[in-house]
């Protein structure tokens, strides 16, 4: 008899729907998956994801940034605190819209993780989709990274693609990115949870 090792506490950092929280949440109840989602921390009360959370039987936090007065190590030593009381191994930034400052980057460094809405390196900051069809492109997608101090600049662990297609808008690419990003996300953090996918030297390690 194998014994599994423990799994990964991981926690989500979402500021608002949490449609990904979700797709991770029902991936962590696949039995052999390397993580639990053991806290949803939230920077936005009241949001859908929190709520969304909660039907899962996740325990969840807000952070509320406003309370800061614009200090941002202050907001982010708060949330350190709930993730060090909750035991967390792992951050998994789930369409987090606050940008997080080396001093919490560097702190987390190998164990945080994030999405973004187009195929790295391209697109970076706000608006992919848009950017996207600006640039006329015929594959777009997204990536899930590793979070280095640099926006949108880490390491990628995984990518997936979806066509372009004529007509379309950013609501509809949108929908088209958001399916594979359901996919992805559980995928490449299972590879971080389970030590296949690792951060060293700036690169991703794997195996
Ligand atoms: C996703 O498109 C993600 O890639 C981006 O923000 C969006 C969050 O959506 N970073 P949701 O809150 O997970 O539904």
């Amino acid at each position: 008899m194998t014994i599994a090792p423990p799994r990964k506490r991981v926690g989500v950092l979402i500021s608002g729907r949490g449609s990904n929280m979700v797709s991770l949440a029902e991936a962590a109840q696949a039995q052999g998956y390397p993580a639990e989602i053991a806290l949803v921390i939230s920077n936005i009360p009241d949001v859908a994801g929190l709520e969304r959370a909660r039907e899962f039987g996740i325990a969840t936090a807000t952070v509320d940034h406003r309370a800061f007065n614009r200090d941002r190590e202050a907001f982010e030593r708060a949330i350190d605190e709930v993730l060090r009381v909750n035991q967390i191994d792992l951050i998994v930034l789930a369409g987090f819209m606050r940008i997080l400052t080396p001093w919490f980057v560097t702190r987390w460094e190998g164990r945080m993780i994030n999405i973004h809405p187009s195929l790295l390196p391209l697109f970076k900051g706000t608006h992919t989709h848009r950017q996207a069809l600006e640039a006329g492109v015929s594959e777009h997608g997204c990536s899930a990274h590793f979070v280095v101090p640099e926006l949108d600049a880490g390491p990628v662990i995984l990518q997936a693609k979806v066509p372009v297609l004529p007509g379309d808008d950013e609501e509809t690419l949108a929908q088209r990115v958001l399916v594979e990003e359901h996919k992805l996300y559980p995928a490449a953090l299972a590879e971080v949870a389970s030590g296949r996918a690792r951060l060293e030297g700036g690169a991703v390690i794997r195996g």
